[in-house]
């Protein structure tokens, strides 16, 4: 199955590539089916967020699309970055670098670390149905940067009983305990199930 992703984020692409080849699933790109427009967040929740980008895409290339809307929630910030993650500083032309020397500004010396990462993923299809799924990964954000793979707020998060902060897991131990891995994972089960039905 051909699916168009949602998103300009290049390493959400690949690890959506990583986690869905071998389920026969096809992604390909909204960049490269015409689509280069941004999406206005304007939802409250990454399910809402996650459903403007896919139905958007979906309407733009008249095929079925799948999003992903993420973010880090920080229990000692009352949940922020959250859905403003990729918006954290408030200005477009920051970095994740900056992003990342934010959240470390805000928290402090503060022992209370605790944090997760979200992903909602959302599949618009043509005929109106919809499948969602939504993963988590517990864990810890780190007194300074570590690692140098990943992207975002990776060098900064350590999962639950890793020791390692995300940016220092290879791609494929990233996959394995990420929010995005565990939400795909889901949604692959959901769409399997889907197909199946129609059947
Ligand atoms: P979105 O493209 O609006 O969903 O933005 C998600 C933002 O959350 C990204 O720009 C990152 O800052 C952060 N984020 C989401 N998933 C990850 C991840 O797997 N690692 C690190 N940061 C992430």
């Amino acid at each position: 199955m051909k699916l168009i992703l949602a998103s300009n984020n290049a390493h959400k692409a690949r690890e959506f590539r990583e986690i869905l080849a071998h389920m026969g699933i096809e992604i390909v790109l909204q960049s490269e089916a015409g689509c280069n427009f941004e999406v206005d967040e304007t939802g409250d929740t990454f399910e809402a967020n996650a459903f403007l980008k896919a139905e958007a895409a979906m309407k733009a290339t008249g095929e079925a699309a799948v999003s992903d809307d993420s973010g880090l929630e920080v229990d000692a910030l009352g949940g922020a970055p959250g859905v403003r993650s990729a918006r954290y500083t408030g200005r477009h032309e920051d970095t994740d670098a900056d992003r990342r020397a934010l959240l470390l500004k805000n928290l402090g010396g503060t022992e209370h670390r605790a944090a997760r990462f979200v992903s909602a993923i959302c599949c618009a299809f043509p005929n109106g149905d919809v499948i969602r799924a939504r993963g988590t990964c517990e864990g810890s954000i780190a007194f300074a940067e570590r690692g140098e793979n990943g992207f975002g707020y990776d060098s900064l998060f350590v999962p639950e009983g890793m020791g390692r902060t995300m940016a220092e897991l290879t791609a494929g131990e990233k996959n394995a305990i990420s929010h995005r891995g565990a939400a795909l994972r889901e949604f692959a089960r959901l769409l399997k199930e889907y197909q199946d039905a129609d059947k």
